[in-house]
């Protein structure tokens, strides 16, 4: 996390960092900063918290120059506070930007300080800063001293770092977080992604790991670390949307949850072949090759591989693995029987489930990269991309992009199973035909936030609250208990209805809430047998169900209805009312709903 940015060019550059800072903002908010260098000197302005109190800093005291990089902070190493905001400056010569971790800053730090270097910050990411001092006092040009300092550093790292004695140029390197290099008329910048440089330039190239660059006002050298020359391709990226707004919403994430018909229409249309039927976008053989799938992502990501396991296991009889992207490589994992991998990435940046999908291709795997934000790492380094069409998410709770994933999964588990042999091609465009009516019964739950108000209103007050669910809505209840633990800060864990009875039913007490999802299908028996144990025991029980599923409940609770829906897409559909029900609940409780405390949008550390 943390996005950094950078300007050298013809015009002055504060106000460009600044709307580029915007654009990244969803990669960390405990502060930001910007630095130029005017003439020979740094100017350097920072603030603590949002972006908005940087800005009305910049207003008060407005910073010069036509070379600069700027940050967005994440805190890692080191509390929230203006003296561990980016960028750090040392010894007034040289000022770094860092996305990432320097895993072994504590012996280059101490060995500095025994040098005579003076700290200003707790950061990991100042050695950078003091690093390139050292390189320069010995006498060593840009190139040379980028070679030394990259030589010294381990960790995940994206930085660009000025320096008074060389101001034409701004020194870039990269290793697993993501930095894009942007070629503009005007001048050469240098963000995170590429859409933070939008404003700039559509003229864009992209760092390999452990290349390093020197971006100059009229172009840029590439070089890998030992100094040889490298060429990278540039590539022109889509026209950017523009700086998005919340079209009359009062949060992102209540635009996006509105906008989730259209995420799912979107995604089915990318998952449609030109003859109308549901595609993977591969060949029969390449669908009969897969034998075994290795699902790997985190977060929201995770609990949609969750769900995608029970549809890929019962429609295409295939074996699904699903891994926390963060846990998979380090366990050294048996792939032996497993043909494919796929990484679900909102923002196909998390650095743990590119890792995982690196790992799982130098395992042998072939990857698939399911990511929402094209050009992204991991659509870049995966064999093959699965794209979900959900639009740019902008809350850092992720919802449309939830949907749109399980959207494009339950496509592939068609494609899959049919290429298989174990659904015919009128089972399939029985399914297909189901998928296309989602985008209509997602709208029409859509209604339900009046219904839904009064029932957060008293949830807000909960200190704790159990999700259930069975069968494929088990992955949906861990998703909305992670949905309202991340947004209202109240205890939330999922469970599987059916394991209650082996120990989590003791936390039941007097009022706890529990969140129920059932839907109409073979375990609504025993879910609902499930429900009544917790409702005997004092539970208060608000029950998200299809309609179908409400007519013989026989214990109190509110309930809120959904359309009826086949069971197979029952998850895709109860998700809304989850997803309604933690907005609602954090608008009652005043948190910051679009950018919840302690997080980020894309997690690029380990
Ligand atoms: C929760 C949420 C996170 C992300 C997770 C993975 O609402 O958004 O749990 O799902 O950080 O992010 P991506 O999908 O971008 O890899």
């Amino acid at each position: 996390m943390c996005g950094i940015v950078g300007a050298i060019g013809n015009q002055a550059c504060s106000p460009l960092l600044l709307d580029a800072l915007k654009r990244l903002e969803y990669r960390g908010y405990d502060s930001s900063g910007i630095v130029t260098l005017d003439g020979a000197t740094f100017d350097l302005r920072r603030a603590v918290g949002k972006l908005v109190n940087l800005d009305a800093v910049l207003t008060q005291n407005p910073l010069s120059g036509t070379v600069g990089i700027g940050h967005t902070r994440w805190a890692t190493h080191g509390g929230v506070s203006e003296m561990n905001a980016h960028p750090h400056v040392a010894s007034d010569r040289v000022a770094i930007v860092h996305n990432g971790i320097i895993e072994n800053y504590r012996p280059i730090r101490a060995r500095l300080i025994e040098q005579g270097h003076t700290f200003a910050s707790d950061t990991d990411s100042e050695v950078l800063a003091h690093l390139f001092v050292e390189a320069f006092d010995a006498g060593l040009d840009p190139s040379q001293a980028m070679q030394k300092v990259l030589a010294e550093i381990r960790g995940a790292y994206a930085f660009a770092a000025i320096a008074q004695d060389f101001p034409d140029v701004i020194m870039v390197a990269r290793n697993a977080s993501p930095l894009a290099i942007g070629l503009g008329d005007d001048g050469s910048y240098i963000g995170s992604d590429a859409t933070a440089l939008a404003h700039l330039t559509r003229k864009v190239l992209y760092l390999k790991d452990h290349d390093y660059a020197l971006v100059r006002a009229d172009g840029v050298d590439i070089f890998l670390s030992d100094g040889t020359p490298a060429n990278r391709e540039t590539v022109i990226v889509a026209a950017s949307p523009g700086m998005i707004d919340k079209g009359g919403y009062r949060h992102f994430m209540e635009k996006e949850i509105h906008e989730q018909p259209d995420a799912i229409l979107n995604s089915l249309a990318g998952m449609t072949g030109d003859d109308g039927r549901i595609s993977a976008k591969m060949s029969r053989e390449q669908l009969q090759a897969i034998d075994g799938i290795v699902m790997l992502a985190a977060g929201t990501s995770h609990y949609a591989s969750q769900v995608a396991r029970y549809w890929i296991e019962g429609l295409a009889k295939t074996p699904v693995s699903c891994e926390i992207a963060s846990e998979y490589h380090y366990r050294n994992p048996v792939t032996t029987g497993f043909t494919t991998a796929i990484a679900i990435s909102q923002s196909g940046e998390s650095l743990d489930t590119l890792k995982a999908m690196r790992h799982a291709g130098l395992c042998g795997l072939s990857t698939i990269g399911l990511v929402n934000v094209e050009g992204s790492t991991i659509a870049r380094e995966a064999d093959a991309v699965l794209p979900t069409h959900a639009g740019p998410e902008i809350g850092v709770a992720s919802t449309k992009a939830f949907t749109a994933q399980l959207t494009v999964l339950i496509s592939f588990a068609v494609a899959l199973a049919e290429a298989k042999g174990h659904i015919d091609a009128a089972r399939a465009d029985t399914i297909h035909d189901q998928l296309q009516a989602l985008p209509g019964l997602v709208g029409k739950t859509l209604n339900l936030f009046d219904h839904i108000r009064p029932i957060a209103h008293q949830l807000k007050n909960a200190r704790s609250t159990i999700y259930l669910g069975r069968g494929h809505l088990f992955p949906v209840a861990m998703e909305g208990a992670l949905k309202l633990k991340e947004l209202s800060y109240i205890h939330a864990e999922g469970f599987a209805s059916g394991e209650m009875k082996h120990g989590p039913i003791a936390l039941i007490e007097d009022d706890l809430p529990v969140v129920a999802l059932l839907a109409a299908d073979e375990l609504m028996e025993k879910a609902a047998s499930n429900l009544k144990e917790a409702s005997a025991r004092g539970g208060r029980i608000i029950l998200i169900a299809d309609e179908r599923a409400v007519r013989d409940i026989d214990f109190e609770a509110d309930i809120i209805t959904v359309p009826a829906v086949d069971p197979l897409l029952a998850p895709i559909v109860l998700t809304i009312p989850v997803q309604i029900l933690a907005y609602l609940t954090a608008l009652d409780k005043g948190t910051d709903v679009d950018q919840p405390r302690n997080l980020a949008k894309s997690v690029t550390v380990e």
